[in-house]
């Protein structure tokens, strides 16, 4: 920057974090309130209409829809506002902004007191966090999913996904395998659960999905009945890392697959690349892996590398029988790494 550049030149700069932190927000609020959901399916709407439909106040849905307009996601015609071609396109990436903004928003505002020796985890919502996670999985993590399940054809009949947010792997997996007789989920939120329910409900699973509200620690201590062949742990085992540590993370996959020993297991990380220039160089690098790693240790998360994971695996006796990595077509970084185990010798 120029020395002779004047303040005001230097100011718009220098608050360019601000515009983009307060446009993610109400990009947020947008998809969250169904705003979105109702300007894509009406087409172009007056204020009053809209504050009707939505139970809304109009004097601030006035400046909230402007504020978009101004931005260039939304378009006023005549009074009527609809959504612009920049807010269409990125509809797909909901989840990232449910994950990132419903999820982690009041954690980034906690850093600053949580970077002080002894001040504890900070918070985040956990349903929004399982909420966003399952539908960016949609994109990486679940077809990488069924890539690793291919590799034992016609195995699958009794699922079982521990830390299953709002129970999106459950359907996609019922839907796609008809030799899924039964999925069980288990997830330690209260409120993915019911959002797990409701969405098994909505694709009339009931009869072969069921939901457990536990941590998987605890599940796997309870009695139970059901004895799955394939267990997903998509993003959970840092989760049981930095919550229990690498002791209990031992301790849970041997356990694991000492009460379910013919269990194939699927795993799916996130590589710990944080200090590598090269990913931070890569555009997801800083739009999404910087953000990301962000907030873990912040909430009890460890996020970890491959070479650790595999040396934990080794140490359990778990055999690797398969590793691939998210379509690159997706995510060309190479952080998110799948395994496909079981135990040694099984
Ligand atoms: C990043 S989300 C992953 C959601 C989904 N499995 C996916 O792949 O997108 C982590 C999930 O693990 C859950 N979780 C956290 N601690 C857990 C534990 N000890 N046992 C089981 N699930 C846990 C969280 O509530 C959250 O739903």
């Amino acid at each position: 920057m120029s020395l002779t550049e004047s303040f005001e030149a230097r100011l718009i700069e220098g608050i360019q974090p601000l515009r983009q932190y307060v446009l993610s927000i109400n990009i947020y609020h947008l998809f969250e309130t169904g705003l979105f959901d109702l300007l894509l399916a009406e087409g172009g709407l007056a204020i009053e209409a809209i504050a009707e439909r939505k139970a809304m106040e109009p004097d601030r849905l006035r400046v909230f829809l402007g504020y978009l307009r101004n931005e260039g996601y939304l378009s006023e015609v005549d009074g009527k506002f609809s959504l612009a071609d920049k807010a269409r396109k990125i509809e797909e990436f909901r989840p990232w902004y449910t994950m990132f903004v419903g999820g982690y928003d009041e954690t980034y505002m906690q850093i600053g007191e949580k970077l002080s020796r002894g001040s504890g985890w900070a918070s985040r919502n956990l349903a929004q966090v399982g909420n966003g996670s399952c539908g960016i999985s949609r994109h990486d993590a679940i077809p990488l999913t069924r890539k690793l399940m291919a590799k034992v054809p016609g195995r699958c009949t009794r699922l079982l996904d521990m830390g299953c947010g709002n129970g999106r792997y459950l359907v996609e997996f019922c839907e796609a395998l008809p030799e899924i007789q039964q999925a069980w989920g288990v997830e330690p939120s209260a409120e993915s659960c019911r959002e797990a329910e409701q969405m098994i409900a909505r694709h009339g699973l009931q009869d072969r999905v069921h939901i457990v509200n536990a941590s998987a620690g605890a599940f796997l201590h309870a009695p139970s009945s059901f004895e799955p062949d394939f267990v997903v742990l998509g993003f959970v085992l840092h989760e049981i890392l930095g919550q229990e540590g690498p002791a209990g993370v031992r301790a849970f996959l041997t356990q694991m697959v000492e009460r379910f020993p013919h269990l194939h297991l699927i795993i799916i990380e996130v590589d710990q690349q944080l200090d590598s220039p090269q990913l931070m160089q890569h555009g997801l690098g800083l739009a999404y892996y910087n953000p990301y790693y962000l907030a873990h240790p912040f909430t009890q998360q460890r996020l970890e590398t491959p070479s650790f994971w595999e040396g934990v695996f080794a140490e359990c006796d778990l055999e690797v029988v398969a590793k691939e990595f998210t379509d690159p077509e997706v995510d060309s970084t190479g952080m998110e790494v799948g395994y496909l185990l079981r135990k040694r010798g099984s």
